[in-house]
């Protein structure tokens, strides 16, 4: 049966945290999960909106791009899409901590003659959480990334993130096209994929959707 069409706001990739104008802390994620969602809800029949963050890949024909840059112009973007949305994909790998200060000029970091430096850090928000608290009868699909006890923890962010379903997948999901993972709901682990490429998953989690 044919899915009807919705709404949908898919995150993606990284967030970058800049120290100054050319240097910031991020991660390792490639973006291609996100865009493999965003591509598969659009062959589904679905609107989409896609918030990237800085990755190098090509926006999936009909998709409504957004690119963002830290994970407080990440929030800023959800905040605008997310009201109006029938369902969220949380695949972005979202900075936990940004530098307290951003400079202005450039860090001449060896002025000093230091061999330690410290970099102050301040946490960032919790974007989903932040706008799952409200988030009706949307649905909404987080994602884990664990190293240990991944069943216990992903469904402890699933409760804590007020989200519908996680997909848990460990590091190696990170750069490639291919993935493990196993999807939860508030009951436990729902389904279990090896070696899976991105697009199956992404077609199988495109499949929750009411
Ligand atoms: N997430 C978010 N905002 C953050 C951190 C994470 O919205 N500041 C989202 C991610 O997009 C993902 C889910 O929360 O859908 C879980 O992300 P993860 O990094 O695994 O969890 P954290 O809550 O950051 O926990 P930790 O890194 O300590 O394991």
């Amino acid at each position: 049966m044919k899915q009807r069409c919705l709404r949908v706001v898919v995150t993606a990739g990284p967030t970058r945290e800049h120290v100054d104008p050319v240097r910031y802390l991020s991660n390792e994620s490639s973006g291609r999960m996100g865009f493999a969602i965003a591509a598969e809800a659009l062959a589904a029949g679905h609107e989409v909106i896609l918030i990237a963050g800085p990755v190098s890949l090509a926006t999936p024909k009909g998709a409504k791009r957004v690119d963002v840059v830290s994970a407080r112009d990440m929030l800023a973007a959800l905040r605008q899409h997310f009201p109006s949305a029938d369902a969220l994909f949380m695949a972005a790998a979202v900075a936990d901590y940004r530098p307290r200060t951003r400079r202005r000029g450039k860090w001449k970091v060896k002025q000093d003659g230091q061999e330690h430096i410290s970099l102050p850090l301040v946490r960032n928000p919790d974007l989903l959480a932040s706008v799952a608290r409200r988030k009706g009868p949307r649905t909404v699909v987080a994602f884990a990334l664990e190293t240990s006890e991944g069943p216990r923890r992903a469904l402890a962010k699933l409760k804590a993130k007020n989200a519908d379903y996680i997909v848990l997948n460990g590091p190696q999901a990170l750069n490639g096209n291919r993935t493990s993972a196993r999807l939860l709901d508030g009951t436990g682990e729902i389904g279990r994929w090896d070696a899976c490429s991105k697009s199956v998953l992404a077609r199988k989690l495109v499949r929750l959707l009411p």
